[in-house]
């Protein structure tokens, strides 16, 4: 039933290869499998729904069916040029923020380095793993997960950020099927200036709190609080500290300071 209209829907992207599975423990266990045995960049693997969904930092990602759309790209490194890691993260979430914007008319921020979101609350989530051979990096997979139908948002005793769904935003549903089009259709435009300057431009002009005070964690130092300045042309989250010191953050989540909603205490894992 999704397979030809899939087939349809991704006909004018030119991909190299695509799979779709209507349900797979985790899109990007697939993946990483299949570029261990030779995808070509560009390759994508879709699922209908996944029973193992990740999230970063070893949490759960729930996919629900019809609802939640869930996808990876196989990412290999360029001939000569760098892939730096960091950027695949940003890569994902610009091409998804440019989707919302073009295909349905939504105004998405990117809360560094992974998230996207609209009206301060998530709606996407991106996770990208590295597939290494002795020291020698094969490439990488950027998976993403979007909350489309409403029934994506899990519970509030789920979430660790407030989260949203594209149909609660836009007041109607939406295809999963447009949205992966859309989404493909702009990573594949950004794919080829990963390393050039205006990607990191793009890229901070759609970052999330600019202006506004943060509490950051790296997971090895203790906590920050600092200021968003914006981004290093590395794509460092730069952070004024109170003490009107410079910081550069390169790993680690950032949250604002002031809760945005009441009901924003939970936690999220999708
Ligand atoms: C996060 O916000 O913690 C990242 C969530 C990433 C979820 C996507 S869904 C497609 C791909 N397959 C997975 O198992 N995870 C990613």
């Amino acid at each position: 039933m999704e397979l030809p209209f899939l087939e349809s829907i991704l006909k004018d992207l030119s991909l190299p290869a695509w799979q779709y599975y209507e349900e797979v423990g985790s899109t990007n266990d697939v993946a990483l499998t299949w570029l261990k045995s030779g995808a070509p960049d560009g390759a994508v693997v879709i699922a209908g729904h996944q029973t193992r969904g990740r999230g970063r930092l070893g949490r759960t990602w729930i996919t629900v069916p019809e609802a939640g759309l869930a996808f990876t790209l196989i990412v290999r490194p360029d001939e000569g040029a760098p892939l730096p890691p960091e950027r695949l993260t940003a890569l994902g979430a610009l091409a998804v923020a440019q989707a919302f914007e073009a295909g349905f008319g939504l105004n998405a921020q990117i809360k560094w380095p992974n998230d996207v979101l609209i009206s301060g609350r998530k709606v996407c989530g991106i996770l990208v793993e590295l597939a290494w051979t002795d020291n020698y990096l094969q490439g990488a997979v950027l998976g993403i997960g979007i909350n489309v139908g409403r029934a994506a948002v899990p519970p509030a005793s789920h979430l660790n950020y407030p989260a949203i769904s594209m149909e609660e935003v836009l007041g109607h549903p939406v295809s999963r099927w447009e949205v992966l089009h859309q989404v493909l259709r702009a990573y594949l435009a950004w794919r080829p200036h990963l390393v050039a300057p205006e990607f990191i431009a793009a890229w901070e002009s759609r970052l999330a709190f600019r202006g506004e005070w943060v509490r950051a964690e790296d997971g090895l130092n203790p906590p920050l609080i600092g200021r968003v300045e914006g981004l290093s042309p590395a794509g460092h989250l730069h952070l004024r500290l109170k003490d009107g010191r410079d910081h550069w953050l390169t790993a680690g989540e950032i949250r604002p300071i002031k809760p945005l909603f009441a009901e924003s205490s939970g936690g999220e894992d999708a």
